[in-house]
């Protein structure tokens, strides 16, 4: 995997941080904007975005008729078809309980498209023309071996080679039947030469605590072997989060500072305004811990902590991220209270609008008491990172959608300006921004024009999108693609997972049972940054 926008410039620009663990270091300075150029990068867009060696294959989609569908898995592969990022021999089959013919599939594509800015009518007729359709009942092996004989002779039509991807769209409880049916109608085979391979596409959540994780992996693998499984998180394929490595191991400057002497704290947020939706009967199983925790936020922490690896290769990157999840310390939990805090939304007003609380929700119980704002206090005991707090931070019905990592850097040891400025200079911060604001930024202190001596605060600015025209891939894009490529890199492997839930386990059990469960939850308004009591840790 490559990747290299087209830098030309970096702007120097104002900036807040919205969530600061540590208030005492928000910078709110304004200052005028600088502009620095930086060596242009002579890669061209087109080439970072294609794939030039990924073989023919058929995708099949298991749940066709479902929302992710739809919404993500389609659009991307049409989004792919229109920048070449597609074999040249592929077919796309979609399944599912629904009785549908190849005409009605299409049709329902075709409107999902509409809705969405992709739709290119003059494309989509041949794309069209390689999607189908098969009904399959998953409790029923005979289905599934028809399933098989169909995509027999897809193959053989379309010279795909006997390449597959069953990429499963489908509520958790249906993974292990599926991928089980799968396995017996003889679809998980691969020819030993690496042709005719078969790849499987697993979407979160992963099992719903280490034991269940471990069972399902067993299951899988009864007939798909590691190297065949891909577990998505999204969050790992956003252009940002790829970039966190590249940014820490592609500039001197930053890796020697990169530990426990120079670091204070490291603060990882993930915020968003929306409620629960129409995922009631999912979340009130899940809740924050499971549903941003154990995965998005878990992956966050890896490569913001992680070693270099040797190489930017599969293998390598996932064993440094195993390292990580190893090193986490274990919460005490008879002490949990000074290491999280949970809450759940109450009512309140989203952009100006009100909206129910949580227990309010379609759905959700009226007593209910799953949270729906986590933060926490992690611990990586090794080297780099003994005794430098890791503050994880997500929520639902917060003020403003930001996913960001900031590293808050420590105090100089001594100030020679304390006659005249008083003892305290604030201390640097790095910010690595994923979302709204893709971007880097680092805030330091100049001195102010003037006869006085007088600090200003001021933020170095690099904003991803500046400069760059290209494409740019949308995280299931790169999913897909890699998975076509067969290349894991950004899939979760069953070390690492098992890792995760060793971690989260005995927390979610102690939440979960504890008798002061209702004490634990602290509740807050939509609209604001979480419970009053988040500062407590
Ligand atoms: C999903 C969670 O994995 O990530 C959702 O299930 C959450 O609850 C979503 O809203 C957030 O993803 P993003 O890309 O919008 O930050």
């Amino acid at each position: 995997m490559q990747w290299f926008p087209q830098i030309k410039k970096v702007k120097w620009m104002k900036r807040e941080n919205p969530m600061d663990n540590d208030m005492k270091n928000k910078n709110n300075a304004t200052n005028p904007i600088i502009e620095v150029s930086a060596p242009a990068q002579e890669i061209s867009p087109k080439k970072c975005i294609s794939v030039e060696h990924s073989d023919p294959c058929t995708i099949v989609i298991v749940g066709a008729t479902g929302d992710l569908t739809a919404r993500k898995l389609v659009p991307a592969l049409f989004n792919l078809y229109l920048n070449g990022g597609l074999p040249d021999s592929f077919s796309i089959v979609g399944c599912g309980r629904t009785k549908l013919n190849d005409q009605q599939f299409r049709e329902k594509m075709e409107t999902a498209l509409m809705a969405t800015s992709l739709m290119d009518q003059t494309k989509w007729h041949s794309f069209a023309a390689a999607l189908s359709y098969r009904s399959v009942d998953y409790g029923n092996l005979t289905s599934f071996i028809s399933l098989a004989e169909f995509l027999k002779y897809l193959d053989q039509k379309q010279n795909t080679q006997g390449n597959k991807i069953f990429y499963l769209a489908l509520p958790p409880s249906l993974y292990k039947p599926v991928a089980q049916m799968l396995g017996k109608a003889g679809l998980s085979k691969e020819k030993e030469n690496g042709n005719g391979w078969s790849r499987l596409v697993i979407e979160k959540p992963f099992g719903r605590d280490l034991k269940t994780a471990v069972e399902l992996n067993q299951s899988i693998q009864e007939y798909f072997k590691e190297h065949q499984l891909y577990r998505i998180d999204h969050y790992l394929a956003k252009e940002t989060v790829q970039n966190i490595l590249m940014f820490r191991f592609a500039n001197a400057i930053f890796e020697p500072i990169w530990n426990r002497r120079y670091i204070d704290h490291v603060s990882i947020l993930a915020s968003e305004t929306l409620g629960v939706e129409h995922r009631s009967g999912y979340y009130e199983q899940a809740g924050v811990i499971r549903d941003m925790f154990q995965n998005h936020m878990m992956q966050l922490l890896a490569l913001t902590a992680m070693e270099a690896p040797s190489q930017f290769e599969t293998g390598r990157v996932r064993d440094e991220k195993v390292k990580v999840f190893r090193s986490l310390r274990p919460f005490p939990v008879e002490k949990l209270n000074e290491y999280i805090v949970l809450g759940q939304y109450g009512q309140g007003k989203i952009n100006g609008k009100p909206v129910p609380g949580y227990r309010e929700e379609p759905g959700i119980s009226p007593d209910s008491l799953m949270p729906t704002f986590a933060k926490m206090k992690v611990f990586i005991d090794n080297w780099r990172w003994q005794g430098v707090p890791f503050f994880l931070s997500s929520g639902k019905r917060l003020a403003k959608k930001i996913t960001e990592i900031t590293i808050q850097l420590k105090e100089i040891p001594h100030s020679m300006f304390r006659q005249t400025l008083g003892e305290r200079i604030d201390a640097n911060q790095l910010t690595l921004g994923i979302y709204p604001d893709e971007k880097v930024t680092l805030n330091f202190h100049t001195k102010n024009p003037g006869a006085r001596v007088c600090l200003r605060s001021v933020t170095m600015d690099f904003s991803y999108h500046q400069n760059y025209t290209g494409p740019i891939l949308d995280a299931y894009e790169k999913v897909l693609i890699d998975c076509m490529l067969g290349d894991q890199m950004l899939f979760w492997r069953q070390d690492s997972l098992e890792h995760c839930w060793s971690f989260l386990t005995p927390i979610l059990n102690e939440c979960e049972t504890c008798a002061n469960k209702s004490e634990m939850l602290h509740f807050y308004e939509s609209g604001s940054w979480g419970p009053r009591t988040i500062s407590r840790i």
